[in-house]
């Protein structure tokens, strides 16, 4: 695993603070398209447990997996005591059991191309449902943006992550479902965008901007900088596109 895949528990309690959640229309969605009791959820990268909470508020048994003890420690303060955990990376996870639904909430880019799919098809119960939801926060302000990637430019020329297997933005099929439909052991794969808006402090902004990856990667002194810098151009409050894509697909 890269050093930026395990970037996150260096800030465990800042992602847990300044990284938006999901609303229960996220959770919804995925049981909606289910079509059948979920009882039993496997979370892949689960974080400090933003989606974790989703699915477990609504009866799921979810089994929350993360390779990052820091993470995992974060996460076990946040949910439920009956949710059971794993330190452990997708690849490390062996099919022991099989799952009603296996989900991934912004992380499953992180995990190895080489076998993906396989490894989730073999978590699941025949019929079971793959669901993945994610997408970059965007500052809605074009000339509010403009001003923070000047003021980044120095340190970073993006903060965004390509897409993993080159789709092109304007493809009607984004990753992971280009994936899930080559990969021949998933059926009815389906994308549906989730719009969602969010007003944040500027404080708040420059504290979500603490838990991207791309800034995690910067020297501790040229990230401080790079965030002075940001934070002088920004106005009191940042209004923000954190649109989200969901992917869903059922196992063959
Ligand atoms: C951006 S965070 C998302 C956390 C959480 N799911 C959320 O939505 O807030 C990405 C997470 O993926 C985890 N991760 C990195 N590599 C992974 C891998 N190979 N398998 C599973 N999780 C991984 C990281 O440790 C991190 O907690």
């Amino acid at each position: 695993m890269s050093d930026r895949a395990l970037s996150f528990g260096a800030v465990a309690s800042a992602y847990e603070r300044f990284r938006p959640g999901y609303p229960a229309e996220f959770a919804a969605a995925v049981l909606a398209y289910a079509g059948r009791p979920v009882r039993t959820a496997l979370e892949i990268g689960a974080g400090t447990g933003k989606a974790t909470r989703l699915f477990a508020s609504r009866g799921i048994a979810v089994t929350a997996t993360e390779p990052d003890g820091a993470m995992l420690a974060e996460l076990c303060k946040h949910v439920p005591p009956d949710v059971e955990t794993e330190q452990a990376a997708l690849e490390d996870l062996r099919p022991h059991r099989q799952y009603g639904l296996v989900y991934a909430a912004a992380a499953l880019h992180w995990t190895d191309p080489d076998r993906r799919w396989p490894r989730i098809a073999a978590l699941l119960e025949p019929g079971g449902v793959f669901a993945s939801f994610g997408g970059p926060v965007l500052v809605a302000d074009p000339v509010v943006a403009q001003a923070i990637q000047g003021a980044r430019a120095s340190f970073l020329v993006t903060d965004e992550i390509p897409s993993p297997d080159g789709t092109p933005p304007g493809d009607d099929l984004q990753w992971p479902g280009t994936e899930l439909l080559r990969s021949g052991l998933f059926a009815d794969v389906r994308q549906v965008a989730l719009p969602q808006r969010l007003t944040v402090r500027a404080d708040q902004y420059v504290g979500l901007l603490s838990t991207v990856s791309a800034y995690l990667e910067l020297p501790i002194p040229l990230r401080e900088q790079a965030f002075q810098r940001i934070r002088q151009v920004l106005p009191e409050t940042v209004d923000l596109i954190t649109d989200t894509t969901l992917h869903l697909a059922r196992r063959c």
